[in-house]
């Protein structure tokens, strides 16, 4: 479902991803771990080119992209191959949920405005939030939030859902909600990149974990035996870092 090769991207002289190859398949459900600025973002962000790479050939679907040379319809291509979900929801303050769904919809994609209605009605039912319809963002809790911006971006039917820490935002009471969602999605078979702070999460959820420090793929195999028993100093260092922040709350 997603393939990419020798993905590079340097802000000035700061190289943030150095040649990552990455493969995924359909309904494969990827968690990426590593430390602030390894670069986890602006690798979810280049694919789908929220970020330009600055090298490196990105196919989603069957959607094929050079990232040296593309034209404006080619990026649009590649664009609607996915969809994002952000830490801070990132919902349109002045438009209720149903209309954070529906508006992406009848704005760009031109549906006829009663079908974007059923289509939204049915993605809120979907993540629990259709009795909260005509609320506006700011009467809802982050991990309400979150839910609509998760039936938002499955509303334009993407191939591959990217969330960029989806949960980290969140009370951790309502952290639960959010991650009950992407369980179901991930049982649904909705190909899925997720980064994350949530080991559990991810070695419960995802079939794989890639773990990336400076701008590279330092480790990834199967979610339990990465984060179980991790191969490369990094990762074990990483993984240490994170029990003992833990214990240190308790
Ligand atoms: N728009 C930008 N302009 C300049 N530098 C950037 C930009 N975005 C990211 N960077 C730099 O790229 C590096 C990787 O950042 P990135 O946000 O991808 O890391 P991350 O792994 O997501 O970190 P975190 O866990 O803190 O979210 C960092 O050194 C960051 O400062
Ligand atoms: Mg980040």
């Amino acid at each position: 479902m997603i393939c990419v090769s020798h993905l590079s991207k340097r802000f000035a002289h700061n190289e943030v991803l150095k040649e990552i190859n990455l493969n995924i398949g359909q309904g494969e459900v990827v968690a990426i771990i590593g430390p602030s600025g390894s670069g986890k973002s602006t690798l979810l962000r280049c694919l789908n080119l929220l970020e330009k790479p600055n090298t490196g050939i990105i196919r989603i679907g069957n959607v094929t992209l050079d990232s040296e040379h593309y034209s404006s319809k080619e990026e649009s291509n590649l664009r609607r191959q996915s969809a994002m979900v952000f830490q801070h929801y990132n919902l349109f303050k002045n438009k209720t949920a149903l209309e954070n769904i529906t508006y992406p919809l009848i704005a760009g994609q031109k549906m006829d405005k009663t079908e974007a209605k059923q289509r939204g009605l049915s993605l809120l039912e979907r993540v629990g939030m259709l009795p909260y319809a005509k609320q506006y963002p700011v009467t809802l809790s982050g991990g309400q939030q979150q839910r609509v911006a998760i039936a938002r971006a499955l509303a334009v039917r993407p191939k591959v859902l990217l969330f960029d820490e989806p949960t980290s935002a969140l009370d951790p009471e309502r952290v639960h909600e959010v991650l009950q969602v992407m369980l179901q999605l991930a049982k649904e078979k909705i190909t899925m990149v997720i980064v994350t702070h949530e080991m559990e999460f991810a070695k419960y959820v995802a079939d794989r974990i890639i773990f990336m420090a400076n701008g590279v793929i330092v480790e990834e195999g199967i979610a339990k035996s990465v984060i179980n028993n991790p191969q490369h100093e990094l990762t074990q260092r990483f993984l240490r870092q994170l029990t003992d922040e833990f214990d240190f709350e308790i």
